[in-house]
Order: C-alpha cells, then sequence, then structure tokens
C-alpha cells in the first residue's frame, strides 16, 4: 500500500544547499545540483527524518510545547489557558513536506489539530490538513482545504479508516507546478490540478505550520459543541518531520531565487513525470479512498455552489 514517496528521502537538504550556496554562486550551483540529481545524491546526501531545531520553531506559546526524543518529537498542548504551535524558519516554493501525528485522546470536541502551508504574501492561500475534534465515541474528521488567489472554500472532509488518537499516521503535501497531492499514510486522498481558469496556489512562497488550538465556533458539529475542557490538556504529538522543498530566501534574495528554483525545477523530483500526474495504480487507490471515506465535498455542495467551481470540472 505504501507508495514510491517513501523512497524517496534521498534528496533531503537539497533546498539547503539551493538557498545558502545560491548567494554566493548561483550559477555554479544550479550546475552542482542538476549534475547531483542525476548522479548519485543518496550516496552524499543524508537521508532519514529531520530534527525539529533545523527546520522549525516554536511559533505559539512556548510553555505549551514540548520536545521530546532530543528534538524528534514536539507535543503540543491545548488547555484553557492557551493553544500552541511550530511554524519553518524558512519558507518554501513548491516541495514535500511531512508529518506523523499523533491526535489528543479523550473528548476533544471543538478542538483543531492541524499542518497547513500558509503564504508569506498576499494574496492569500494555503494548503491545509485540519483535524477536527470529536465528542467521545465519535470520528475525528480530517478537514483538507485549498485557497488560492485569496479565496478558499474548498473543504473536503473525510472519516479516517483508523483511530487517529492510537497511533502516529503519515500526512504529506506534494505541491508543484501542475497539482497538490494530499496523502495520508502515503495514499492519496485528495488532488488539486492547475487548469486554465482555475485559481492555483503559485503567488509565493508559504511557510509550514502545525497547530492545536480552540477552533469551537466551528469545528464539531458546525461549532454546536463547544470545547470540553475537563478532558484536557489536550496533547497531540508530532513526528518524522520532512521538509524537501524549494526555499525561498527572503526579500533581499527573492529575485534569483525563485529564478533559480525554475532553472531546477526539472530536476527536482516532486516536479518529475511521476508527480505530475497519478499513475493508473495511484488514481485507483484515489478513487477507492474517496468513494469510502469522503463526507463532504465543496464541489457536490449546491446550496452553497449553485454553479458548479471550475476547479470541480474534470
Ligand atoms: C504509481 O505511483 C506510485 C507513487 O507515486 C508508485 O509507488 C507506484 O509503484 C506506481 N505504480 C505504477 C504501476 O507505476
Ligand atoms: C541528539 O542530537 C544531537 C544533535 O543532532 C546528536 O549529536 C546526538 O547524537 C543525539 N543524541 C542521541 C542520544 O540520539
Ligand atoms: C482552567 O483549568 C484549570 C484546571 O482544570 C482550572 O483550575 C481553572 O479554573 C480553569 N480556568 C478557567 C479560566 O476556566
Ligand atoms: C487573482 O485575484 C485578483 C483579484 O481578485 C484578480 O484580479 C486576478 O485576475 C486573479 N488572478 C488569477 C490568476 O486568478
Ligand atoms: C467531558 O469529558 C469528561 C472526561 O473525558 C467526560 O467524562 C464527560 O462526559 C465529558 N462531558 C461531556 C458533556 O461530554
Ligand atoms: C535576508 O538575507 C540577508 C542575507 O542573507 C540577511 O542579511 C537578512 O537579514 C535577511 N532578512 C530577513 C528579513 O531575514
Amino acid at each position: 500500500m505504501m507508495t514510491k514517496l517513501q523512497g524517496l528521502k534521498s534528496y533531503a537538504y537539497l533546498d539547503h544547499y539551493i538557498c545558502v550556496l545560491h548567494l554566493e554562486f548561483p550559477i555554479a550551483l544550479a550546475l552542482l545540483n542538476i549534475f547531483a540529481v542525476m548522479g548519485s545524491v543518496s550516496a552524499v546526501l543524508p537521508t532519514g527524518r529531520q530534527d525539529f531545531m533545523d527546520y522549525f520553531t516554536v511559533g505559539w506559546a512556548n510553555d505549551h510545547v514540548t520536545l521530546l526524543d532530543n528534538g524528534t518529537c514536539v507535543q503540543l498542548k491545548l488547555d484553557n489557558q492557551s493553544g500552541s504551535g511550530f511554524v519553518t524558519t524558512k519558507s518554501y516554493l513548491y516541495g514535500y513536506v511531512s508529518m506523523d501525528i499523533r491526535l489528543a485522546r479523550g473528548d476533544s470536541s471543538g478542538s483543531i489539530t492541524s499542518f497547513y502551508l500558509s503564504s508569506v504574501y498576499e494574496p492569500h492561500e494555503e494548503l491545509d490538513f485540519e483535524f477536527l475534534g470529536s465528542s467521545l465515541g465519535q470520528p475525528i474528521i480530517l478537514q483538507t482545504n485549498v485557497f488560492a488567489n485569496g479565496s478558499g472554500g474548498r473543504e473536503q472532509r473525510f472519516n479516517l479508516w483508523f483511530d487517529p488518537t492510537l497511533n502516529f499516521h503519515s500526512y504529506s503535501i506534494i505541491w508543484n507546478r501542475q497539482q497538490i497531492i494530499f496523502y495520508v499514510d502515503y495514499m492519496p486522498i485528495r488532488v488539486y490540478k492547475n487548469k486554465v481558469g482555475v485559481p492555483y496556489p503559485n503567488k509565493g512562497p508559504m511557510l509550514l505550520y502545525a497547530t492545536l488550538y480552540d477552533g469551537d465556533s466551528w469545528a464539531t458539529d458546525g461549532g454546536q459543541t463547544k470545547m470540553n475542557w475537563s478532558s484536557g490538556p489536550f496533547v497531540a504529538s508530532y513526528t518524522n518531520f520532512f521538509v524537501d522543498a524549494c526555499q525561498w530566501c527572503n526579500e533581499s534574495s527573492s529575485l534569483l531565487v525563485p529564478s533559480l528554483c525554475s532553472l531546477l525545477q526539472s530536476t527536482l523530483w516532486w516536479d518529475g513525470v511521476n508527480y505530475q500526474t497519478l499513475n493508473a495504480s495511484d488514481q485507483v487507490l484515489l478513487h477507492n479512498i474517496r468513494s469510502k471515506h469522503l463526507i463532504y465535498d465543496y464541489c457536490a455542495d449546491t446550496n452553497r455552489y449553485p454553479i458548479i467551481p471550475q476547479d470541480c470540472l474534470p
């Protein structure tokens, strides 16, 4: 059931090279990277999972964030004082992000556990995994959403085929010029395609965030079921951080970086032909998962969208 994604970790840290080295030797670096990708990168670049401190920083409520296992696992806490969150120190335009998450147990109604990419600049763009807490005995719902060129409203919701509070499961996003693929345990659950006439998130770099917060104005039963604080504190655990993406440096170098990323794009694995469209077996997997587990689709919500949005058309 696992896809090729798991075999691709050898290209880790490519983003470091793109950003850091390019500041001084842009052309040399481009050549180096093209050469490296074609050659035996896996022998040179580190493989395996990344340390929290190398990529992330606590973005919200230091005293509610705990680093465990030598910085390879992070716990976010939500109580009646605060939620919490972390965020990458760098931003990215296209790439692959992945994380293993174990959600808080107990009566988590009203809470939202998230893992998402969100744009640094206007117009606002976003790629979301949001886990909507549930009362005891009710399933936790996974909501995905896409904001492009300033507008969202593209929710799709899934019932998971496992209890996400018992064990860690992998949640991943591939974002390239052709499409965005959301994966659960390396299986595709949603694809958003870049098509003529459809807004597509590509206007600028995004930061990667993870948060746990009180979202009881909308999260559970449309906001009717509130937080049950006596079931708290709520703790979600994150591990196996993996960011392999085209790094955007900052304003002072942003003119160079996108062009360098463009130059490199055809050599980056997430932009390769294997990820420009899903192959036949992944399409079957996607179809099967969606036919069994998709419980809300904005594309089918004719009350909300009397005219089917263009991004929903085949
Ligand atoms: C389809 O793609 C997935 C990953 O993208 C890969 O694991 C699988 O082997 C491919 N299947 C075929 C038949 O090529
Ligand atoms: C903890 O992490 C540091 C830095 O990454 C590493 O040097 C050290 O060997 C690690 N310790 C253990 C016990 O894994
Ligand atoms: C928050 O929770 C603590 C522990 O459950 C409780 O003692 C305290 O009164 C609560 N504070 C508020 C403002 O609800
Ligand atoms: C993005 O939104 C702006 C403002 O609504 C609009 O003028 C522009 O045409 C949109 N661009 C794309 C590519 O959809
Ligand atoms: C709140 O959580 C506690 C502890 O998990 C549980 O015993 C209680 O039934 C919950 N209250 C409601 C209203 O569901
Ligand atoms: C942008 O990068 C330059 C050069 O590395 C650095 O001096 C500057 O502080 C950075 N600016 C920001 C906002 O990070």
